[in-house]
Formats: structure tokens, sequence, C-alpha cells
């Protein structure tokens, strides 16, 4: 993880946030090519989900909402985790994690625990415990909730208290009623949306994994109530195809984990995993959960609105259940980038001897790389050939996302186009200034062919499209 975690910052990936004045905890920015490549995702995931369906359409709804979709949804109450600090030291665990921990480490008879069951009493367990960082004394664990807090308007007082959204999924919720009289849409149809959500983790950890701030890509898939297993099936299967066959994620650092009954959070009847083998072990990019028909029910007698759905087929009113694949998109960028980071010791480019250096290279997926093209001259001491290069980086620019670079040798150039993923290379040389041809050399195969100027364009579009 240390590798690309500098391999991000020194790329321009991702930055910690607010470095300057010595960072904050759980908080990064996306630096030039980072917030790229997370567009890239983004658009991805619209385009499969909204834009190539009839039965979804999007929604960008507000970060701050009234704090009454807080106590409807549930999240004031019971949106929480079990928080313990060492008396000694002070430093706070989440105390589910130090248990997970402990019976990873396969030491729970030395604490006195034998079976699986005492361990489910989180409680009894950090009773047994000692603070991970100095052995100190653990607190007995208390609830803590995650809803970062704000006040809106002036004034700040428990009226005024409102919270930055937990998850994007009730901006959707609130907007159902909103959704279904303009746009006419019947059951089973879905609302999409893309936003920030914020949570106030007790320990934020493993780079993008784990952050008080981030991105979700939601979808509220509304289903007739019977109906709602055989989409929850369909939904698991057409996320798994996503990040196989769109994003081109390895698929045996992939998988779907049911999750237990005590797992479920409080709004659902069932849910999925799917987790992606990180350096760090498996984690969750993605769950998907059936919500039932609890959401709408909630808001329905917390606000008296009707949220019912009138079946035209049934001749009857009812209340949708909900299936919804909600996915982070911070940690599906870092799936990525530690599914296509290699190192090549030695070096692989053919216009360098061999060395001892070690060579970067970002298979990433062509769709999602952050710059497609990269515009070279093969040297920068001939002013037709740099001339030449700017003009076809002038007459690509408007079609992908491209840079220029001259500076170093050309294997360098290659070599930092390959570090951060660009597909293709294109080079000006002293027979295009003859023939009006280029090469394009691409980032997998090192392989290099000549293409005419004019037929550029079409070519690129063609290979990246493929
Ligand atoms: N609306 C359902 C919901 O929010 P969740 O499992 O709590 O469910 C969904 O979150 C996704 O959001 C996760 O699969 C993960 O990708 C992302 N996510 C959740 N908490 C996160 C955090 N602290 N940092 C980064 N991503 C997070």
């Amino acid at each position: 993880m240390e590798k690309i975690v500098s391999f991000c910052k020194r790329r321009g990936f991702v930055f910690s946030s607010s470095e300057i004045y010595g960072g904050i905890q759980g908080f990064y920015d996306f630096g030039p090519l980072g917030v790229e490549m997370k567009n890239n995702i983004k658009r991805l995931w619209w385009k499969k989900v909204v834009q190539e369906r009839d039965d979804v359409v999007g929604l960008d709804s507000s970060i701050i909402q009234n704090s009454n979709v807080w106590k409807a949804s549930g999240h004031v109450d019971r949106f929480f985790d079990l928080l313990t600090e060492c008396k000694s030291c002070h430093k706070r665990f989440r105390a589910d994690h130090l248990v997970e921990e402990l019976k990873n480490s396969g030491k729970l008879d030395e604490v006195g625990l034998y079976d699986e069951e005492e361990i489910k009493d989180i409680a009894k367990v950090i009773e047994k415990i000692k603070c991970p960082e100095c052995g100190g004394k653990l607190t007995p664990p208390r609830q803590f909730n995650l809803m970062l807090k704000t006040f809106v308007g002036p004034v700040e007082n428990e009226s005024t208290k409102s919270y930055l959204r937990p998850e994007t999924a009730q901006g959707i919720f609130i907007n159902f009623k909103n959704v279904l009289e303009t746009q006419r849409k019947k059951i089973p149809f879905g609302i999409a949306q893309i936003g920030k959500a914020f949570r106030n983790e007790i320990t934020p950890k493993n780079f993008l994994f784990r952050t008080r701030e981030f991105e979700q890509m939601e979808l509220e898939f509304f289903v007739k109530p019977g109906e709602d297993e055989k989409w929850f099936d369909y939904w698991v299967k057409e996320r798994m195809k996503w990040y196989v066959e769109v994003l081109g994620i390895k698929k045996e650092n992939l998988r779907v984990r049911v999750h237990e009954k005590e797992e479920l959070a409080h709004y659902a009847k069932a849910c999925v995993d799917i987790e992606y083998k990180f350096p760090f072990g498996w984690g969750e990019i993605e769950g998907i959960a059936n919500r039932t028909d609890f959401d709408l029910k909630q808001h329905q007698k917390f606000s008296g609105e009707n949220l019912e759905y009138y079946d035209e087929n049934e001749k009857k009113s009812y209340i949708p259940y909900v299936i919804e694949p909600s996915c982070g998109v911070n940690r599906i960028f870092l799936a990525l980038i530690c599914d296509t980071f290699e190192e090549i010791k030695g070096g692989r480019t053919r216009t360098t001897k061999p060395t001892k250096e070690v060579e970067i290279l970002l298979r990433v997926d062509k769709k999602v790389a952050p710059v497609k093209v990269g515009v070279l001259p093969l040297v920068k001491n001939k002013p037709e050939l740099v001339e030449k290069a700017r003009e076809v980086y002038q007459m690509l620019k408007p079609y992908f996302n491209c840079i220029y670079d001259e500076a170093g040798s050309i294997g360098r150039r290659y070599r930092r186009l390959d570090e951060i993923g660009c597909p293709f290379a294109i080079t000006v040389d002293f027979e295009t200034i003859e023939k009006g041809d280029v090469t394009i050399r691409d980032r997998d195969t090192m392989e290099q062919e000549r293409v005419k100027v004019e037929k550029l364009i079409g070519v690129l579009k063609e290979k990246l499209e493929k």
C-alpha cells in the first residue's frame, strides 16, 4: 500500500487534504490525473446504470436535507459504530475492528475466548483485551453516531442542527413522489445518483478505503413486493459484470460475500458485498441490499405524504420494495490502481538499454485511463519537429484528453506515459516531416505502427473504443 500511496502522490493522482497545514485525517484531494480517472469511473457507471437503460432515471439531490429525513431513515438513532478508548494513551478504536483483528490473529484462546458465540458479545471481548498501541485498559464500548453535524442559518441550536448526508440514498427516497409524478415511470424502475457522502469514521484507514468524505454511486430500484428477490439476484449479477467487463478488473480479485443476519443494516432484509482483494485484505467496494419498503414507509409516516404507488395492472396501491446497489467511487478508484499497478524490474522499454531501474506500468483499461494520448516530438532541439508535434497535439486535443511532452529522452517520456496508464503515444519524427506520418506506440505491447496524420483521429478513436 505504501508504494501505491506514494505513486498516487508523485504522479498527481491523490494528495492528502490540507497537506501544507499538516493534513486532516480521513480526507483526500484528487489531483489532475486523479480527477480525470475518477470522472471516467463515474461516467462509465452513469452510462451503464442510467443512460443505457429505459428503466432508470438520474437525480442530483442536496447534501444537507431537513433533519427529519435522518430521523425517519433511522440514522439519528441507529447509525453508529462502537467506540472504545484506551484509558492510558487515549487512542480511540472501533470495538468491532479490534474483535475482528483478534479473531483473524488466531489468538482468541490467549484471552480466554474459545468459541464464536462468545465473540458476538463485543463488550465482553473488549473487557478481556488490551490497547493494541500501549497495552493499556480499554473503556467499555459506547455508541458513536457517524453523522457529521452542522448548523443551517445564523443561529446555532437544536432546531438548526443539520447533518451532512451519510449516504446519497435518502435524497432519492424523499424525491420518489416527484420523480414518479414527473417522469411517468412504471414499476419496476430506478433512480440513480452520484454524490458526496460524509461519515465521521472513528478510525479512517487504508488510504482511500475508509475516509470521512467520499463519493457514492447509488441506485434505488423500486420493485413490486414479492419480486424483490428476483431483482436482487439480477442486480448482483449485473454489477459484477460491470467490474469485470467494463472496468476490466481481474475476476480473481473480486468476490461476492453474503451478509450474515447479525451484520445486516437496520433497513435490510438481505445484503451482499462485492469485495476486492486489496493489499491489506478483502474489502467491500459495493453493497447490494434488499431495503424492502422500510425507507418509503418511514418517510410516509414521518412526512404524512402518501408515498404509495398505484399499480394499474393490479388495480391496487402499495409501497414498493427497493433493491439498492451502492458503491464508493474512491474505493473503486483504489481497487483499479491496485489491480493494474505493475513494477517491472530492469525495465522493458526498447529505446534504452536494460537498467537496474524499476519501471512502473499502470495497465488500466483505456476507458478508465486519465490521459488517452501523449504527443511527443522525437527530440526537442529540432524546431520543425517541435512545431509539427504541437500542431498534431492541437489537432487531437478536442477529441481526446492528451498531453504534450518534450522533456527528456524519448524512452524516459514513454516511461512517464506508461506510469500514468496512457494507452497511446504519438511520436513525431523526421519521417513525419518528409512523409506526413507518425508512430502510434501501444502502452501494453510497446508495438509501434505508422499512421498518416490525416487518419490519426479516426485510427485513435477506433483503438480507444475497441
Ligand atoms: N446506501 C447504502 C450505503 O450507504 P454502505 O455499505 O454503508 O451502504 C456503500 O456504503 C458504499 O459506500 C460502500 O460499499 C463503500 O464503497 C462506500 N463507503 C462507505 N463508507 C465509506 C468510507 N468511510 N470511505 C470510503 N467509502 C465508503
